[in-house]
């Protein structure tokens, strides 16, 4: 028996899709927030393979998701690259700032990524012996547009501005950091797939704020560039992409990258997407978040008609973007209720 989710990523359509959620292990869990306390802050939690790999596991014993996704942060490549990175509490990441071409050139190699990142390696080498059978397990990084808007502003930002202040004064430079990060964005997901990854995700979060010659450059080709490396080293690993408020450019994004399966933000619509997206293969998604918050009527409605609409090919059912803390477990299973009757 396959597992569900490597069913969809291969182009099967299923009567009932495979459910998992962004930021499944996250603040909504009270299982998480006590893990978290022990851990003491998020990055230390991130680098304790046992503890990362338990807040891992804690939705899929609650909820018996299809897929587990790595516990860890898109940020923590960049750390792994030279840059300071920490958390704020309420305010989210800090990191050094990158402002010219001297910035990129003092950045690590990218083969010197993985003495860092090694207890990600070893959180997924726990998570293949402890997850379920019927579990997929997914990989993950950040592309490297998104990654680079947050080594350029040093956090995260409205409308990415440094960073589309830094492309325009120096495309070059832009262009050099985009290639580093590929590169050993490259190397940290086959470090993955060799410890037991399944599945891998490429998060662009800020890809629709690209324009149309830019989302070319830097959201289509170095995610290109990667899923080909990928698949070359590791022959028929899926990926799923998601090129988040892409809009009309999700279609045709997966023909473009080579991605399995695109992922959709809940700015699309899914009949809108049965039209012009899954008809080039499996895609993900997309119920609004605030589903997860609200509850009641709305959600069971909801999370039906994106089932519904999307029965006719590929699916993997998901939110449009990660669940917030404010959302209620209750609402989690109901969510995953109405999907399997829908
Ligand atoms: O999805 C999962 O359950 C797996 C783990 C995961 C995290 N972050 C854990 C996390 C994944 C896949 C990510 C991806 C990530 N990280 C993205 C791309 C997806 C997206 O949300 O657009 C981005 C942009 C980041 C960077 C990041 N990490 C930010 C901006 C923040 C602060 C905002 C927030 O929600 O607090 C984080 C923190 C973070 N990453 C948390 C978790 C569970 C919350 C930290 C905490 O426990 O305090």
């Amino acid at each position: 028996m396959t597992k569900l989710l490597l069913r969809a990523l291969a182009g099967e359509t299923l009567p009932t899709p495979p459910i998992w959620m962004m930021r499944q292990a996250g603040r909504y869990l009270p299982e998480y927030r006590a893990t978290r306390a022990q851990a003491g802050d998020f990055l230390s939690l991130c680098y304790n393979p046992d503890l990362a790999a338990e807040v891992t596991l804690q939705p899929i014993r609650r909820f018996g998701f299809d897929a587990a996704i790595l516990f860890a942060d898109i940020l923590l490549l960049p750390q792994a690259l030279g840059a300071d990175l920490w958390f704020v509490t309420g305010e989210g990441p800090r990191l050094s700032t990158i402002t010219d071409a001297a910035g990129v050139a003092a950045l690590k190699p990218a083969g010197d990524i993985h003495d860092r990142l090694a207890p990600v390696y070893e959180t997924i080498r726990i998570l293949t012996r402890e997850l379920p059978a019927e579990t997929a397990l997914i990989g993950f990084a950040g592309a490297p547009w998104t990654v680079a808007t947050y080594m350029i502003a040093g956090r995260g930002t409205p409308d990415q501005g440094p960073a589309h202040a830094f492309k325009a004064a120096d495309r070059a430079a832009f262009s050099a950091l985009i290639d580093r990060i590929t590169e050993a964005t490259v190397l940290y997901l086959s470090a993955q797939i060799e410890a037991g990854a399944e599945v891998i995700k490429l998060f662009d979060s800020w890809a629709g704020s690209l324009g149309s010659a830019d989302f070319d450059d830097f959201a289509i080709a170095p995610t290109r560039r990667i899923i080909a490396a990928l698949k070359a080293r590791h022959p028929g690993i899926p990926v799923i992409a998601f090129p988040r408020e892409a809009g009309g450019r999700y279609v045709g994004f997966a023909r473009a990258t080579g991605a399995d399966c695109v992922a959709l933000d809940n700015s699309v619509s899914a009949e809108w997407a049965a039209a012009h997206v899954q008809t080039d293969g499996c895609v993900q998604g997309n119920l609004a978040p605030r589903h997860m918050v609200t509850g009641g009527a709305e959600l069971v409605a909801e999370a039906q008609r994106i089932t519904r609409a999307l029965r006719g090919g590929p699916h993997v059912f998901n939110l449009g973007h990660g669940i917030t803390p404010e959302a209620s477990p209750d609402n989690v299973a109901a969510m995953i209720e109405a999907v399997r009757s829908a």
